[in-house]
């Protein structure tokens, strides 16, 4: 990859340009940042990065274009970049929520570009990411190539693109959603005597634990859980007060209001 261009670098944007140069994958000066509040990137500007609000010129300048955009913005700013994406040199890469290969292609004036969606999560600056991604127009050596470039920012999953909303929830949403379980455990840890910074190192700790565990063992959550619960011990009374109290429930009832709120993006 000689250049990459993100256009649109907000939470998202700026997180992949951070985790690409953590990972090695690029140096700063092979990125490109836009936005148009050009203020916002002065503190990247002196770490190497390019930072400007000439959309045209960047995409000029690169072979690999990120789109970073708010869904409402997103097929503007494709149309108004369509002119300078040429077959045969250029991907695109959307991380945008809830917009389609098909909608995003429909802007390029007919121009044969390859398209991979991609839905990354905020831990992608730390190379942490889970991301899933489908593609269209793309030969499967494009593809590979942004499969590297991912599996260097964490996970990468292929998915069909029907699939893509519910990516967005499970693991886009989900960094926010597993946040707010760690914030729920620390906050019990400081009621049972622990003060903040050790009750968070140990509920994060243990959550890791938890993951990892799943990682490499592979088994099902249950048998993990039937490791732990003794008969009429303390987890197990309170996992039963966590499920009375419809712990499971509000999880899942959680993902699908936000998976039925994905399906009714304003676009
Ligand atoms: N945050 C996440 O965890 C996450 C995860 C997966 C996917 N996504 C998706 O990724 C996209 C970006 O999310 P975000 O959280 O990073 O949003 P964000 O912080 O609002 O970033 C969007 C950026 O786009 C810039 N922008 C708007 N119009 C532009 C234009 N014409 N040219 C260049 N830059 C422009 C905005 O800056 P200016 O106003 O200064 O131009 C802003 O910095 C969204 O579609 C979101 O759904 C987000």
């Amino acid at each position: 990859m000689e250049r990459l261009t993100i256009i649109g670098a907000g939470n998202l944007g700026v997180s992949i340009a951070q985790g690409i140069i953590k990972a090695g994958l690029l140096k700063p000066d092979q990125v490109t940042l836009t936005r148009r509040s050009l203020d916002k990137l002065e503190p990247l500007r002196t770490s190497d990065f390019t930072v400007t609000t000439n959309n045209a010129e960047a995409v000029q300048q690169s072979s690999l274009v990120m789109i970073c955009v708010q869904p409402k913005q997103a097929l503007a700013v494709v149309k108004e970049i369509a002119p300078d994406l040429k077959e045969g040199k250029h991907v695109l890469i959307s991380t945008v929520t809830g917009i389609s290969t098909e909608e995003i292609a429909s802007q390029l004036d007919g121009k044969q570009i390859p398209i991979v969606r991609a839905m990354p999560n905020t831990a992608i600056a730390i190379a942490s990411s889970m991301t899933c991604i489908c593609s269209h127009q793309a030969t499967q050596q494009q593809v590979d190539a942004v499969i590297r470039l991912f599996n260097g920012l964490g996970k990468t999953l292929v998915v069909e693109e029907r699939l893509m909303r519910a990516s967005t929830v499970l693991a886009a949403s989900g960094i926010a959603f597993f946040m707010r379980f760690l914030r729920a455990s620390t906050q019990g840890g400081i009621q049972l005597g622990f003060d903040f910074e050790d009750a968070q190192a140990i509920a994060v700790q243990t959550a890791k634990g938890a993951a990892l565990l799943l990682q490499e063992h592979g088994l099902h959550p249950e048998m993990e859980i039937d490791r732990v619960t003794t008969p009429e011990g303390c987890t197990i009374a309170g996992l039963n007060e966590m499920e009375h109290q419809g712990l499971s429930s509000a999880i899942i009832k959680g993902l699908v209001a936000s998976f039925e709120k994905i399906n009714n993006i304003r676009k």
